[in-house]
């Protein structure tokens, strides 16, 4: 006899909570070491200022100050977790790994822990990895946290690259969400002919094929441009045929913050006005793999994205890799609500 199939949990993320730093480096800072110029830098990226790293704080430092954002607005927030997931281009260490650094310090000793590996799309390749490990019976929550401390692997003397990072963390909790709410679907890609696109040394002096990498991060900005306005529409397009939705249906597009340049495109393929996003790569630069849930976490505490509102996550980074998702809101728990409503005492 064959068992009934089981019935598919409906996952989302059932808790959050984010970091930056203290220090505000704003353009005007970069003048005095490089031949640029604040307005150059804004208007040919969107930035106007980022936060650095104080000098003692790495990435597993500001990854444990997003977790311990999430759990003082929900001490049990962290309940049943079993697995974290580092994304970040800037760990600690290679061994031990980033994620169970953080563990360590939150509470989670002994729950499985790794790194993810895929640059500014590690965060939304976390989620779909940390649904797999759940739907798979592995986990039954899983905390991703996209933590990084670029000023620390970027030449701060290189104008190529300087202008365009900063520091900071998100960490959400991925686990059981209601009926109709959470995760749809996921796309995912990588194609390593576009390593020397953007790239850091670590073992090897090459790329295969000879290409030769430095000891900070390397990026050919034009490639890396015109990649990125093709995977976020290819991949964006792509997920909300998957998921059986057309770009009219979302009510907000979640992206990467790179430069607003490269979202006022992928915006444009989809149709979409600038007000169904959420830019803050104006205060923040682009802070890799915690881009994503920085800018969820804004719409969220401000009370622009709502219960069962309509999602669309799209990245891309170093690989070069691509990610794409499709998730409806679910605001059922304390640390998913707007700040103003928490102040106000008024109940979820
Ligand atoms: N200040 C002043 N002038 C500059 C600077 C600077 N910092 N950098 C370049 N320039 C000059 C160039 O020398 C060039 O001058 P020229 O016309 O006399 O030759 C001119 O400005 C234009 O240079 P471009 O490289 O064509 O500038 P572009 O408009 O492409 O902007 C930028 C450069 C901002 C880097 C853009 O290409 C970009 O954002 N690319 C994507 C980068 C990205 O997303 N990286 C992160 C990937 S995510 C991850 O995984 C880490």
């Amino acid at each position: 006899m064959t068992a009934p199939p089981a019935t598919r949990p409906n996952l989302g993320v059932t808790a959050l909570g984010t970091y930056v730093p203290e220090r505000v480096v704003p353009n005007s800072d970069f003048e005095a070491r490089m031949d640029t110029n604040a307005d150059w830098i804004e208007s040919r990226t969107g930035i106007r200022e980022r936060r650095f790293a104080a000098p003692e704080q790495y990435t597993s430092d500001v990854g444990v100050l997003a977790v311990r954002d999430m759990l003082a607005r929900d001490p049990g927030a962290l309940k049943d977790v079993d697995a974290v997931i580092c994304a970040t281009v800037s760990p600690d260490a290679l061994m031990p790994s980033t994620a169970a650094l953080i563990a360590m310090q939150v509470g989670l000793t002994g729950a499985a822990a790794f790194d993810l590996s895929t640059a500014c799309s590690g965060f939304v390749y976390g989620l779909s990895v940390a649904q797999g490990l759940i739907l798979a019976g592995t986990a039954r929550r899983v905390l991703v946290v996209g933590a990084e401390a670029l000023s620390k692997i970027v030449d701060q003397n290189d104008r190529n690259t300087a202008i365009l990072f900063g520091d900071g963390a998100g960490a959400a909790v991925v686990g059981p969400v209601p009926d109709g709410y959470g995760f749809q679907d996921f796309i995912m890609g990588a194609d390593g002919n576009g390593g020397s696109s953007l790239y850091l040394r670590c073992v090897a002096p090459n790329l295969p094929g000879g290409f030769a990498m430095g000891d900070s991060v390397g990026m050919n900005g034009r490639e890396v441009f015109k990649f990125a306005v093709r995977v976020l529409g290819d991949s964006g397009t792509q997920v909300l045929a998957k998921s059986g939705l057309s770009s009219a249906d979302v009510d907000w597009v979640i992206p990467h913050q790179a430069n607003v340049r490269i979202i006022e495109a992928a915006m444009e393929r989809f149709g979409l006005p600038m007000t169904k996003t959420i830019v803050n790569l104006d205060r923040y630069g682009n802070t890799s793999s915690a881009t994503v849930p920085l800018v969820l976490h804004e719409g969220v505490r401000d009370g622009r994205i709502k219960d069962g509102q309509q999602l669309l996550f799209i990245a891309f980074g170093g690989g070069l890799s691509w990610v794409a998702g499709t998730m409806k809101w679910w605001a059922g728990t304390p640390s998913l609500q707007p700040e103003q409503r928490q102040a106000a005492g008024v109940p979820g």
